[in-house]
């Protein structure tokens, strides 16, 4: 077992199960390049404010290039039986450089490293994940633009309402994904306040300079407050929920998709290698992957949960409970990203079936506002011609005819306003062709649409 930096005090070894319980390397371990960094620009600092000698300094730098360089080739294993990452990258600079190595931990604690670390490698990740959904972005805005004259069902309860097209459809979830940048965005905004020098919880006597490691690891200024600079973990908990979220749409989209390519509704078909089989049905395809971003969302908001329940309880200033964090905020980090890396190509090779898609917004009456419409553009007040157009339907129903085969008489019968050019004004192109209305079905309504995405996407590109 490693040797405890803190064993001063203590008379007797920890208890195996104790150490293993207490240990966090097997999760924080993957924070050493983050952890290493931030010691680096520690070390440059005290050397700088003349706490340590510049000489110094510079060998625990060059100690600390090493251990990365050695850890990034695998020659340096990481030892699983030390407490956390923080201890092990330390206790290595001490094998390495005898007394020198000691002197890294002046002034600071492993309660502003460890709040330090988390900032630095979710910084990293939030930027990995918004250019993923940069991606899936532009993604559904290329097959929007193949798409807007696609016409399909719009739904309300599930049930057909009015005619929409594919494309309208796909910009609505390329909508919610540009606020899901925005959250990101700012989560990553907030988060960039530098905790180091907040040491234990109470700051330090030795003359450091907070402003100068700040800037040297890219914050935007250094915490204001100790306390908080060791006990915030808020940045976890919003980056967490602006995932969540990001994850509900990926759920909803996936929820039709899932219902999209069954057979009642046929009007995709998911890639061979995006769908799965079944192991006794020879007749299946399944679509795993949605289903898994489905079950996955349920698993994220759990993340969420964890976050915020660990921390409500918690007293100033650093409880270990609050260890908890980096297994929750991992774990919603890894699987969204593992979710955006599927489901982009997914879409992206998906085969859409616009026949099935029209055929569908053929049945259920799926034009009647728009016979509605055509009574009130003729003079009649909107109620009226909603109760006719009712009847009209009634009538198709019990005749087993649609609206556009009903005969004119039949139209007649009920209102004098009707002639011939009602069935091109319920023509299902019509009915979205004549939605121009901004944010419409229209293919000029979502030309623009895809234009707007377009132009607030150019804010995420560097
Ligand atoms: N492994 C710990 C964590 O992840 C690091 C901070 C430990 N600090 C302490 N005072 N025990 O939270």
């Amino acid at each position: 077992m490693a040797d405890k930096m803190w064993a001063g005090r203590f008379s007797k070894e920890v208890d195996e199960t104790v150490n293993a319980f207490n240990s966090s390397i097997s999760f924080d371990g993957r924070m050493y390049r983050h952890d290493i960094q931030g010691s680096m620009a520690h070390a440059e600092m005290l050397g700088e404010c003349g706490i340590i000698s510049k000489e110094d300094s510079r060998s625990i730098i060059s100690g600390l290039e090493g251990i990365l360089s050695d850890i990034d080739s695998g020659k340096l294993e990481m030892d699983m039986t030390a407490e956390d990452i923080h201890m092990f990258i330390e206790a290595e600079l001490t094998k390495r450089l005898g007394d020198v190595g000691k002197r890294l931990h002046t002034s600071r604690s492993r309660n502003d490293q460890v709040a330090l670390d988390i900032r630095l490698y979710l910084r990293d990740e939030i930027s990995e994940i918004m250019t993923l959904v940069v991606k899936l972005t532009e993604t559904l805005c290329n097959m929007a633009l193949k798409h807007t004259e696609t016409i399909m069902p719009g739904y309300t309860h599930l049930q057909r309402a009015q005619p929409v097209t594919l494309g309208h459809h796909l910009m609505a979830y390329a909508q919610m994904l540009v606020r899901d940048l925005g959250r990101l965005e700012d989560a990553g905004k907030r988060m960039n306040f530098c905790p180091l020098g907040s040491c234990a919880l109470a700051g330090t006597t030795y003359k450091i300079d907070r402003n100068m490691t700040a800037e040297k690891l890219g914050f935007e200024a250094p915490m204001a407050n100790s306390l908080d600079g060791v006990s915030d973990r808020d940045f976890c908990v919003e980056l967490c929920c602006a995932i969540s979220l990001l994850m509900t749409h990926l759920s909803r989209f996936s929820e039709e998709i899932i219902m999209w390519c069954s057979w009642e509704f046929k009007f995709i078909e998911l890639d061979d290698a995006y769908a799965t089989g079944s192991s006794i049905m020879p007749q299946k395809k399944n679509p795993d992957v949605t289903e898994l971003i489905r079950g996955k969302t349920g698993r994220v908001n759990g993340d969420l949960m964890t976050l915020l329940s660990m921390l409500k309880g918690l007293p100033l200033a650093y409880n270990k409970d609050m260890q908890e964090d980096k297994e929750a905020i991992f774990d919603a980090v890894d699987n969204v990203k593992l979710c955006l890396k599927t489901f982009i190509p997914m879409i992206d090779t998906m085969k859409v079936n616009a026949e099935n898609m029209r055929a569908a917004a053929a049945g259920g009456f799926i034009n009647a506002t728009d016979c509605a419409d055509y009574l009130v553009k003729h003079g009649m007040p909107f109620r009226d011609a909603y109760k006719i157009t009712g009847r009209l339907v009634a009538e198709c129903i019990d005749k087993g005819l649609t609206l556009e085969t009903l005969p004119l008489e039949s139209y007649r019968e009920l209102s004098e306003l009707f002639s011939e050019d009602v069935y091109e004004a319920i023509r299902l192109e019509t009915c979205v062709r004549e939605r121009k209305s901004e944010g419409g079905p229209a293919p000029e309504s979502v030309l623009k649409q895809i234009e707007i995405t377009r132009n607030q996407l150019e804010a995420y590109y560097e």
